[in-house]
């Protein structure tokens, strides 16, 4: 069975002018090194294919793949993140994690809150603002925060993210809308604790693989898990894992999310404590980083026991019984292949 591989490689834009800001949340050389020799050890061949322009050019020279693991996070519009799925949805060739529809709701921070509001979910209250008028009309009480509403790993995110009073919401969002070219989304502020929910898997089957606690350590920029504190979470920021009744809450606002949003294999939900110490969602990744020490979700399997391989397993696992209801047995036999190996 052969798996291609989908994704952004951070050196490749670097080398092509772009800066650390824009590339940030594009994968290192070291992730596609490690999914790559575990999809090996599991008994795959494995081809790597790269960005949407390289899987464009193989697909029009017919090459075709059994299986995609995508972890493409596209450059380009609100549908970068869909991109590659809807390609091979075109070519009928199945991947790894969410489809189209998922990943072009859940960039947006807004329209997903929508959806996760309508769901009875419980999120912050919101206000989407793209002119001087919108902001005016903004009715929430402060302290309120406000980010990009289509950006990931703490980009637009800073202490400053937090306002207190309408001048400074006003000039954060003004800065905001020039800088990222996109809505801002406003929320009120959650000053509890917060928490991060892995979980795998899809529908029914979805679990919880963990909640870790971010704690921010007194070198770090204050209250929030900002840009700065994730590209040096390793003397900024504290990860624990936490089974207290309050991350157990975190973990039902997570499930209930990722099963209402229709997210498959793995990924994250973000939530944070009101002040009432009610947990709210407050973004799903469906993509979620996996790079092996620095990202979120390897951090927490690490802290739940889990090891990076059978991490990659377990996805594997999820994306062939999928296609196994769907398809047939191809995968029906290696997936039982697949889990003989023992890590
Ligand atoms: N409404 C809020 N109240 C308080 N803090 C918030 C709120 N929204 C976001 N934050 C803080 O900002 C951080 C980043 O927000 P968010 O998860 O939306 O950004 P992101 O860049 O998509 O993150 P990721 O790296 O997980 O993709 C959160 O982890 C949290 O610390
Ligand atoms: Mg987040």
């Amino acid at each position: 069975m052969i798996v291609g591989i989908t994704y952004d490689l951070r050196n490749e834009y670097l080398d092509h002018g772009y800066s650390e800001e824009e590339t940030a949340e594009f994968d290192r050389g070291e992730t596609i090194e490690a999914i790559e020799r575990v999809l090996q050890d599991l008994g795959f061949k494995t081809d790597r294919i790269g960005h949407i322009r390289n899987l464009t050019a193989r697909l029009a020279a017919w090459k075709r793949w059994d299986l995609v693991f995508n972890i493409a996070e596209g450059l380009r519009g609100v549908g970068r993140e869909a991109q590659v799925p809807a390609l091979l949805d075109a070519y009928e060739i199945p991947y790894t994690f969410s489809d189209p529809l998922v990943l072009s709701l859940t960039l947006h921070k807004g329209m997903t809150k929508r959806v996760i509001r309508n769901l009875g979910i419980p999120t912050p209250n919101f206000a989407i603002v793209e002119t001087d008028s919108d902001m005016e009309k903004v009715d929430l009480p402060f302290p309120l925060f406000a980010k990009p509403v289509a950006e990931g790993t703490g980009k637009g995110i800073s202490a400053a993210s937090k306002v207190g009073t309408r001048d400074e919401l006003v000039s954060l969002c003004r800065r905001l809308l020039v800088k990222y070219e996109q809505p801002v989304l406003i929320e009120s502020f959650l000053p509890g604790r917060e928490f991060t929910v892995g979980i795998v898997e899809t529908g029914n089957d979805a679990m919880a693989i963990g909640t870790m606690e971010i704690v921010l350590q007194r070198r770090a920029e204050r209250e929030v898990y900002s840009y700065v504190n994730k590209e040096e979470c390793e003397t900024r920021v504290d990860y624990r894992l936490a089974d207290d009744a309050m991350a157990k809450q975190a973990q039902q606002v997570a499930l209930a999310a990722w099963r209402g949003l229709g997210c498959r294999d793995a990924g994250r939900v973000d939530l944070r404590a009101d002040a009432r110490g009610n947990p709210h969602f407050i973004e799903v990744n469906p993509l979620a980083g996996l790079h092996p020490g620095h990202s979120d979700l390897p951090i927490l399997c690490t802290l739940a026991g889990i090891t990076y391989p059978e991490l990659i397993r377990m996805i594997m696992t999820s994306a062939l019984k999928r296609l196994n209801c769907a398809q047939g047995s191809l995968q029906t036999t290696h997936l039982s292949a697949m889990q003989g190996i023992d890590y």
